[in-house]
Parts: structure tokens; sequence; C-alpha cells
């Protein structure tokens, strides 16, 4: 068996300040990540997702704890396990004086990739900079220089890619074709790690996710069953004749009437679909159409954080 893309064990992570005043950033975090897994690592600003993300690139020093790539120690084998990765870091540092192509070509012989081997122009193409590519990265755009450090972390074909917060301030269009690229380097294998604020992009893309607060892992499954998790599912009737009011034999179900339609609540572990579409017709009603909401992400990641608090 091939050790998981990324195994990490009782991680803990204490910022110290001159001043004497600690931050206790991880509190001892154990996570395991798949090979081949599409990945998402989702909690509130300050959670400690940078200072996990920072400690596997090998730029923040943890306190105790183990943290492993592809089975590489970031301690004992730190060389192996940072060219097991690329990172996509949250902050924008480049060095601006280089153009989008030396920049990409410097980061390639840093990690050792022979000339024969880089992939420099397909980076450049696949990150939407082709117009750009001998522009020094002074003149990009903040969204294009996000995209060059994604393509910076991309250049030695790392079978690990984490990326932290890598669609801030991308804009739509570049966003999909982003993540168009990234979903096609997870087909082919490679295992991605993302942080995002947007919900909806983690929902989209991920199969697995784990949610981070205030340095502990507070929920960690596949996203169905995360999904599964939040027990609330609405339902709107749609009726013959738009209801007038609601009956009182619908009272226990939260009713909501809105444009003569009529939105019930119902937790699915006890009560089904069916009791409901019973006591809505015993009620004299005559149904036409209904649609039903399931609880999203957000939803989740509000409750549980809400919960840890
Ligand atoms: N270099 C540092 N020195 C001291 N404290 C730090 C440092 N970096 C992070 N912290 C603190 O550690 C905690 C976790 O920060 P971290 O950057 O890991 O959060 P995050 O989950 O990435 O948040 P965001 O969503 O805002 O990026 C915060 O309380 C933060 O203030
Ligand atoms: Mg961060």
């Amino acid at each position: 068996m091939s050790s998981p893309a990324i195994e990490v064990t009782n991680l803990t992570k204490t910022y110290r300040s001159k001043s004497g005043g600690t931050t206790e950033a991880l509190k001892g975090i154990s996570l395991t990540v798949p090979r081949g897994a599409f990945f998402g690592l989702l909690g509130p600003n300050g959670a400690g997702k940078s200072t996990l993300i920072n400690i596997l690139a090998g730029l923040v020093i943890k306190t105790s704890g183990s943290a492993k790539i592809c089975g590489y120690d970031s301690e004992t084998a730190p060389r192996q396990a940072r060219g097991s990765i690329g990172v996509v870091p949250q902050e924008l540092a480049l060095d601006t004086f280089f153009t989008v192509r030396q920049a990409l070509d410097i980061t390639a012989g840093y990690y050792g990739v022979p000339a024969a081997a880089r992939r420099t122009q397909e980076i450049i193409e696949a990150m939407g900079l082709a117009d750009k590519a001998d522009a020094p990265s002074r003149r990009l755009s903040g969204g294009m220089r996000r995209r060059l450090l994604v393509g910076k972390a991309l250049v030695h074909s790392p079978p690990v890619l984490i990326l932290d917060e890598p669609t801030a301030g991308v804009d739509v269009e570049l966003r999909t074709q982003l993540w168009d690229y990234v979903r096609g380097l997870n087909k082919r294998g490679t295992t991605v790690l993302l942080t995002t604020h947007y919900l909806e992009e983690a929902e989209e893309l991920c199969d697995e996710i784990a949610i981070i607060n205030h340095g502990q892992i507070i929920a960690h499954d596949q996203k169905t069953a995360l999904m599964g998790k939040l027990d609330k599912k609405q339902i709107t009737f749609h009726f013959t004749t738009p209801l007038a009011e609601i009956p009182a034999a619908l009272a226990d179900l939260s009713p909501a009437l809105r444009e003569g339609k009529l939105t019930l609540e119902y937790q699915p572990s006890r009560a089904n679909m069916d009791k409901i579409l019973t006591r809505v017709r015993d009620a004299g009603l005559i149904i036409r159409d209904v649609s039903t909401e399931e609880a999203d992400l957000e939803d989740i990641f509000r409750t549980l954080t809400k919960r840890a608090a």
C-alpha cells in the first residue's frame, strides 16, 4: 500500500511573540488525506488553515506532532517532503523583477526539473497568462499574480497540490478556467488540498471535507455524508389553487406561506417524504408540484462552528 498523500498526527503549533504572548494556532490536529482526493479544508478566519498548510510546505516550524507528505516526514525528510508538494500560498509573494516565463523557469530549476522536461508553456497557457508571458510580474494584476503563483506550484508536477485561497481576487471566468485545469490534474491522479472561503466552490469540487475551527478539526467526512449530517430538508408545495392560509394541522412543520405556495421543514431522519405528502393531502390540499431543498455546505459550516463555539 502506498502511503497517504498527507498524514498529519497530533500536530500543534504555538506562535510566540517577542512580548511573551502566545497563540495556539493548532491544538493537536490529526488528518489523513488519501491519494487522489480532492480535499477541502474549510474554516473561519484565524482557524489555523494556513498554519497547517505552511507547516506542510516547510514554511512554518511545527511545535509538536508529525506531518508526512507521501510518506516523507517533514522533519526527517524535508527535501523529499517538499518535492512532493506544490503549494500556492495565500500571501501574494512574488519576485516582481522576473517575467512570468522566467519566474516559472527559475522555480523549475529550483526543483531540479531538467530543461527538456519543463512544462513552462503549457502552464502559461493553462493559467491564461500567454499574453503576459514576457512581462515582468510587477506589471501583472492581482488576479494574474495569483495565477502565476498557481503555475509556480505546478512546475515540478507534484503528486500533491495545495491551494490556499487560490481564487481570492480572481475573476469568475478565470476561476472557472483555473478549476477546470486543477480538476483535470486531479482526474489524472494529483491529490488536491484546497482551502477556500467560497463554500459553493468547495461543494462543487471537493469529494472530502474537513472543517477546522480554533485550531481543531470539528468535522471530517465525505462531502455527501457531511451534508447528510444536517438533518433538515425543506419542501415547497405548489397547489392547483394558490393557498390562502396555512392549515392548522401542519403547524408543527414550521410552515411558511409565500405567493400561494407552502414551505414545510422536516427532519429526514424522523419523517419521510411520504408522510409529509399524506399530511398535506389530508389537509384537503391538491398538490400540483413539489420542490425540495437540502442543506448546503454553508448551513453545515454555520451549524458546526456555532456548536463548537
Ligand atoms: N506568524 C504568525 N505569528 C503569530 N501568530 C500567527 C502567525 N500566523 C498566524 N498566526 C495566528 O495563528 C492563528 C491561525 O492563523 P492562520 O493564518 O493559520 O488562520 P487561517 O485559518 O489561515 O485564516 P484565514 O482564513 O484568515 O486565512 C491566528 O490566530 C493567527 O493570528
Ligand atoms: Mg489562511
